[in-house]
């Protein structure tokens, strides 16, 4: 290596230049920074360092007579461009120390089941459940409502309120009462990082390690996963046409929580019966459990009435109702909201506090903005005719397509729908999955979403959770052919 030019010899500088060179070339040796990636000013990382600008600029100037950086127009120093990519940006472990032990509660999260992926590259339709189309997002009405909370901003900055912005709780808790006949006070609100932080609350409150908890099979599996790693043992309950067969209940007197969809169960998507609800509270007073009322899609009915929520069904001291926004406007902004009962308000309080103090001022504050003005209604009005017509679009797609090889269930509301394939085996949902990739298709399995594969009430034949909402009209045909013709190409038939 140089001498970094006119650094004077035994002042210790030379040290300090060798130590910034090879941290510098390990970082493009990662990949940290990649080919053509744009480095610090020598004043800027100067600074950072807290070492001379001359001490720098005579690292950069090694590199630079090495190869490794290169100065284009306007003398900014990048990664030189020519570099080939390093095979893995990932730092190889060099001494031999012992890793580091995972708890329980890591060794729990280590044996889940990863989560289905996307495949790689622009696909043809990707029917991944939970994405939204960019163009429906309120872009404007969100953006003047970011501008005046940054404009209310006050001269000093500190922590918020851990249960969340009073002005986002009363604007929530009168749009519950708009929108879902939802009867609180805005003390029992607390607003999260999407629903997602919620369920995690309510286990790490609610359960020990062996508690029993309820769960509807097949069910969301981030929430069974989230109460399976605080230790909590699964009991599932079957789904029917009903929603949760809360008859089954009557056996189960140990449990400490059920989490429940019943607005639109997912993923079958049925609507719980006034019966069952009542069922459900009964059990819930007599046993002590709390529910746990996910009642993530609401906003979306197409062909039924909105169904009150069972805190508003009598059940306010034994459930906790979970709304969030990523429906409604982005899965990315991670707000949503949990209603608690009164007694457990402060250690939700105390536990939102403590995991990462609030959920972000400044989206709340625009959110608040948002619910309060009436701005959000009308997004949500025009967002649910949007999807309406994507809706529709996949149901006449299907049937014109794929006729009576499939059934869906689960049309009436929400985002997605699940179709089962009459001619396919479920050994062969894999089969189909794969075909559909390599046909350029995003398809996801129903199978992970069942507790065990193996049970009764599952149907032996192929199914997948078909979401609609990030596609338009176009791709969701297109979609529909691609799957036609995979479907033609695994049985045989034409449909
Ligand atoms: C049943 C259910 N609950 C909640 C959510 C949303 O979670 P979050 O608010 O964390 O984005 C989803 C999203 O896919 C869901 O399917």
């Amino acid at each position: 290596m140089g001498q970094f030019g006119n650094l004077p010899e035994g002042s210790g500088r030379k040290q300090v230049a060798r130590e910034i060179y090879d941290g510098l070339k390990g970082q493009i040796a990662s990949g940290a920074y990649g080919p053509g990636a744009l480095l610090p000013s020598t004043r800027a990382l100067a600074a950072e360092l807290d070492v001379s600008r001359t001490t720098v600029t005579a690292v950069y100037e090694q590199l630079l007579a090495e190869g490794f950086l290169e100065t284009r127009q306007g003398g900014k120093t990048r990664v030189s461009s020519a570099l080939a990519r390093p095979v893995s940006s990932v730092t190889r472990r060099t001494s031999r120390s012992q890793p580091a032990r995972l708890s329980g509660y890591g060794r729990r999260i280590a044996d889940l089941p990863a989560p289905p992926s996307s495949p790689a590259g622009k696909l043809v339709a990707d029917f991944r459940y939970g994405d939204l189309t960019a163009a429906d997002f309120p872009t404007l009405p969100w953006k003047r409502a970011l501008n005046a909370a940054m404009l209310r901003r006050p001269q000093r900055l500190r922590y918020g309120d851990p249960r969340g912005a009073h002005e986002l709780r009363a604007a929530l808790q009168n749009y519950l009462w708009r929108a879902r006949s939802l009867r609180c006070d805005a003390e029992q609100i607390i607003v999260v990082n999407g629903s997602q932080q919620g369920i995690d609350l309510c286990a790490r409150l609610l359960l020990d390690p062996a508690d029993r908890f309820v769960i509807e099979d097949p069910c969301y599996a981030m929430a069974r996963q989230v109460f399976i790693s605080a230790g909590g043992v699964p009991v599932p309950v079957e789904v029917d046409q009903e929603g949760m067969r809360t008859d089954r209940l009557a056996k189960i007197d140990d449990a400490r929580l059920c989490y429940v969809t019943p607005s639109h169960q997912f993923p079958l998507g049925s609507v719980m019966s006034a019966a069952r609800r009542q069922e459900l509270l009964a059990w819930a007073r007599r046993t002590g459990a709390t529910i746990v009322e996910d009642d993530y899609d609401s906003e979306y009915r197409y062909d039924i009435r909105p169904i009150e929520p069972l805190q508003t069904a009598g059940g306010d001291e034994h459930v906790i109702y979970l709304g969030t926004v990523s429906k409604t406007l982005s899965p990315m902004l991670r707000l949503g909201y949990l209603v608690v009962p009164d007694t457990l308000r402060d250690a939700f309080m105390r536990a939102k506090q403590l995991t990462d103090r609030h959920t972000p001022a400044l989206e709340q504050d625009a959110l608040a903005d948002l619910v309060a003005s009436g701005a959000y209604e009308r997004h949500v009005r025009k967002a649910r005719r949007r999807n309406g017509e994507r809706r529709t679009a996949l149901l006449e797609a299907l049937a014109a397509r794929l006729g009576d090889s499939v059934t869906v269930v689960g049309a009436d509301a929400g985002l997605h729908v699940v179709v089962w394939f009459n001619d396919i085996p479920r050994r062969r949902e894999e089969a189909l999955i794969r075909k559909g990739q390599s046909s350029g298709l995003g398809l996801y399995p129903v199978t992970p979403l069942y507790g065990a594969s193996a049970v009764a009430y599952r149907p032996d034949r192929a199914g997948l959770v078909v979401g609609y909402a990030g596609l338009d009209a176009r791709e969701i045909r297109r979609g529909v052919d691609g799957l036609a013709r995979v479907l033609k190409s695994l049985t045989g038939k034409d449909r």
